[in-house]
């Protein structure tokens, strides 16, 4: 059994995981705390981060019925993330470790994202073909063993959950962006305003957003738009906000279909997995589906909630990963961004 912290963004969370068996998957969302803000504030996430993790592993634990003494290792988010952030989790990783003398299992959270697939039910076996789309990352992974992946393509500049993130406070929908976007889009027509799908002539597998984001500040300057002001979110949104909304998340979803239709065509993979927070988005889920059905190849869909950020996914990561064993781990540092010391093992 494994218990595993991931304090990565602005989620608190622990679980508790026994092979592909989730005993406890607990996320305390500090999204409330930094939404009037309109996105994470790193200080305020890892102040939060600090006062609860100690009651979410306390929770994760009880919740699976188990003790440390039951623990075969600790493991945690390494990075890449926010720098203060990741800090509280290694460091109450490794106390919690060191304190039960067991080993330290430092996990990459886009590894984490990955490895979410090979959790109960029906875990998926390598080789396939995995998109990794969130607020901070978009890339597609070749996965041809469960200890590690290929970096396939990935984004040029914004990640496809930050598109949507930075398009929900442009349309005054409120944060997180892509929930809000998805919800607006609902009675929105998706073809009412043409955006631009970006990279899909071009023969690489990389991603871009930025243009796309430009185009709507555009579209947006233009329209006689009231952009609403804090509270907007729970109101219904204008019908012209709502196509906007639906033809944006098209646009976005577009491109991601896109790019996994033309890494299928580069590689001989056996199916499909998406991972990362945008993969909770209905409309993707949908569409990859097609995709699959179409390209007759096998998919795999998590839940939501192994979609957004959560610890049972760098549990599962954490098994096949390299342990750090008692008590070599005290001087072991977090990462936060592409210059990282660890690397899938
Ligand atoms: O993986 P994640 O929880 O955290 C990061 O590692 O970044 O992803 C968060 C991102 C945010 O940009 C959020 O707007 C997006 O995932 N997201 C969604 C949906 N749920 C979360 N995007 C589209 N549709 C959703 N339903
Ligand atoms: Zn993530």
């Amino acid at each position: 059994m494994i218990l595993a912290i991931e304090t990565s963004c602005d989620e608190t969370c622990a679980a508790v995981v026994q092979g592909a068996e989730v005993r406890s998957n607990i996320v305390s969302s500090q999204a409330a705390l930094h939404g009037r803000f309109g996105g994470v504030v790193p200080e305020i996430a890892s102040r939060r981060h600090l006062e609860l993790v100690g009651p979410v592993v306390r929770e994760a634990l009880g919740d699976a019925g188990a003790s440390f003494a039951d623990l075969r290792a600790i493991a945690v988010t390494a990075g890449p993330g926010l720098i203060g952030a990741l800090l509280v989790g290694v460091s109450a990783a490794k106390a919690y470790a060191y304190a039960a003398k067991k080993p330290l299992i430092p996990v990459d959270h886009l590894h984490g994202h990955v490895a979410a697939n090979f959790l109960e039910p029906d875990p998926l076996e390598p080789p396939f073909l995995c998109l990794i789309a969130s607020g901070g990352h978009t890339l597609l992974a070749g996965v041809r063993e469960r200890s590690s992946f290929e970096v396939l393509g990935t984004t040029l500049d914004d990640a496809a959950g930050e598109a949507l993130d930075k398009a929900a406070r442009l349309l005054g929908l409120g944060y997180p962006g892509g929930p809000a976007i998805q919800k607006a889009a609902e009675g929105g027509d998706p073809e009412a305003f043409e955006l631009p799908v970006a990279m899909t002539r071009d023969p690489g597998l990389d991603f871009s957003f930025s243009g796309l984001k430009t185009a709507l500040v555009y579209l947006v300057r233009d329209l006689p738009l009231d952009q609403g002001g804090p509270g907007r979110e729970a109101e219904e949104p204008p019908p012209v906000v709502s196509d906007l909304a639906a033809s944006f998340q098209a646009a976005v979803v577009a491109q991601l279909i896109a790019k996994i239709g033309r890494g299928l065509d580069a590689g001989d993979w056996n199916a499909v997995a998406l991972g990362g927070g945008v993969a909770a988005n209905t409309l993707l889920r949908e569409r990859v589906g097609e995709l699959c059905e179409r390209r007759g190849v096998g998919l795999k869909l998590v839940g939501p909630e192994l979609c957004t950020d959560n610890a049972a996914m760098i549990a599962a990561a954490a098994q096949v990963s390299t342990s750090i064993p008692y008590p070599g781990y005290l001087s072991f540092d977090a990462f936060s961004t592409d210059d990282r010391p660890l690397q899938p093992a």
